[in-house]
């Protein structure tokens, strides 16, 4: 499947959801790649959104108050396919650490904060995308034409995770990784508003024993079954 050239029909809207490790990050780039599609990582607003929280060092059990740093730094923040800008400047890279991962969480659960990133992303989606997150399929898009669940074994995600952040950090353990990410994935799953949840529309692909590029070319067979893709 990868190899041949894919257009997607027009505004055509992938949604990709899965917990933390399950691969989807990687995979919404690639198939975004062979699609030429934007691939928007909502994760990233939502660890900007805790990380200037913390910045601004407000109290974060009140919702109200995280509410209002929010609306103030949006207006100065710059979100796109490549990465978020903040008043001008690449923050990404800042915002990939499991420490802002945890800080993202916190914040997530407010309904009143996930009202507000909502319209964002809606925004942002509405001339095509692939769009990768928790509630993607089931709150943010739920008329995309092709939505996807991914996941892995809670030992497979944890594994991923520290392969990635060890390289900056030689002191972490698997087990702290593991540790992390059970209770990330419980606050995610659990919170009443917007939870990690499948839409039941969504294609679950379980990723614990397969290639990336694998993942992807079911992905693509699936889209152009579908007559959402073509081969030009
Ligand atoms: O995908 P990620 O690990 O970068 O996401 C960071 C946190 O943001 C995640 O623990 C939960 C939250 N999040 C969310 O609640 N809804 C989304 N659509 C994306 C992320």
């Amino acid at each position: 499947m990868a190899g041949l050239y894919w257009k997607p029909i027009e505004g055509l809207q992938v949604a990709m959801d899965g917990p933390s490790g399950s691969g989807k990050g990687t995979v919404a780039r690639l198939v975004g790649e062979e699609l030429g599609l934007p691939v928007l990582d909502t994760g990233l607003l939502y660890r900007f959104a805790g990380w200037q929280t913390a910045e601004t060092d407000v109290d974060m059990m009140d919702e109200q108050t995280v509410l209002q740093v929010l609306q103030a730094v949006l207006p100065k923040m710059d979100w796109r396919a490549e990465g978020i800008f903040f008043e001008s400047k690449d923050c990404t890279s800042l915002l990939r650490g499991e420490d802002v991962g945890s800080l993202a969480s916190q914040v997530a659960h407010y309904p009143k904060v996930r009202g507000l990133l909502l319209d964002v992303q809606r925004d942002i989606a509405l001339s095509g995308c692939v769009m990768d997150g928790r509630d993607i399929g089931t709150v943010v898009l739920p008329d995309a034409q092709a939505k996807f669940f991914l996941t892995a074994s809670q030992r497979e995600r944890a594994r991923r995770r520290w392969a990635q952040l060890h390289v900056k950090d030689k002191e972490l353990s698997i087990e702290q990784v593991a540790d992390e990410l059970m209770a990330r994935d419980e606050r995610d799953a659990g919170r009443d508003c917007a939870p990690l949840e499948r839409a039941k529309e969504a294609i679950q692909i379980d990723s614990t024993i397969m290639r990336v590029d694998e993942v992807v070319d079911r992905i693509l067979a699936v889209l152009e079954r579908r007559d959402l893709i073509y081969a030009v």
